[in-house]
């Protein structure tokens, strides 16, 4: 039977690489942006691949759009087998400058957005008799980073969530990981998509990223892979 896979944040960087590696293993994958062109763009990568792509353009900060996703790809797909949580950002300020706004844009789509995706995928994974959750952390959920206090509470959030779901959800064959990458070449941030060429001399690109996480993903099943911590090997 075709695997089924929902990937946010799939129009660029991280999440497009875990797409086009699902649909190089002949994955049906349902991507989710708010950029409809670039997910258009990148269904045409997936299935280039091999694989068959599902596109559902919304902005998840918005309460109900998290449900509608979920019930969109249960719709196309017949099921949900592995949820990538992916869709994130990152504003980066001294402490005195801190917005409200970039504050509550970060936990509304790094923490929220997870927790309401997963709200709605649980019930329909406990249907199935199981399901897989990923959730893209970053190295900062493990550590403190100076200007990135509010991005790094984040990620240390995600974390919390995903040690707590892990125990709530196991009983139900429901495996939830965190996968906390360091820097990776994306546009993150507003960074130049591909990076400096001096970045590129010790960077990780998506590609890293998507084969940890198509390794728990296709994980047996009596393994329960907790996290995954992914840094730069050029750590001077
Ligand atoms: N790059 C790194 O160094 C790094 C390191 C550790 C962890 N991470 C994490 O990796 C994840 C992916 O980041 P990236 O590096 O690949 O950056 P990116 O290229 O900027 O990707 C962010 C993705 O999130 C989507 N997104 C943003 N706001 C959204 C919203 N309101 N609703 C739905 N989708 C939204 C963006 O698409 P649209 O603009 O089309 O909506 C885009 O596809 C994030 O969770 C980030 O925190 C990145």
């Amino acid at each position: 039977m075709t695997k089924t896979a929902l990937v946010t944040g799939a129009s660029s960087g991280i999440g497009r690489g875990i797409a086009i590696k699902f649909g190089e293993e002949g994955w049906e994958v349902t991507l989710v942006a708010r950029r409809k062109e670039k997910l258009d763009s990148v269904a045409k990568e997936v299935e280039k691949a091999g694989g068959k792509a599902h596109v559902f353009a919304t902005d998840l900060t918005i309460k109900g759009n998290p449900n509608n996703t979920i019930e969109f790809a249960i719709e196309r797909m017949g099921k949900i087998g592995t949820l990538v949580n992916n869709a994130g950002l990152g504003r980066f300020e001294m402490v005195p400058e801190i917005k409200d706004e970039s504050f509550q844009e970060q936990f509304q789509l790094n923490v929220w957005a997870c927790m309401a995706m997963v709200r709605s995928a649980v019930p329909h994974f406990q249907k199935n008799g199981g399901g897989q959750i990923i959730n893209i952390g970053s190295i900062v959920g493990y550590l403190g980073i100076s200007k990135g206090s509010i991005y790094s509470s984040t990620k240390w959030a995600l974390r919390g969530l995903n040690e707590s779901w892990r125990e709530e959800l196991y009983p139900d064959n429901i495996k939830v990981c965190y996968v906390g990458p360091g820097f990776v070449l994306t546009e993150f941030n507003g960074r130049k998509e591909g990076g400096t060429s001096e970045e590129q001399e010790w960077a990780m690109v998506p590609g890293d990223v998507a084969h940890a996480v198509y390794c728990v993903a296709t994980q047996g099943p009596n393994s329960d892979i907790k996290e995954v911590s992914i840094q730069v090997l050029d750590r001077s």
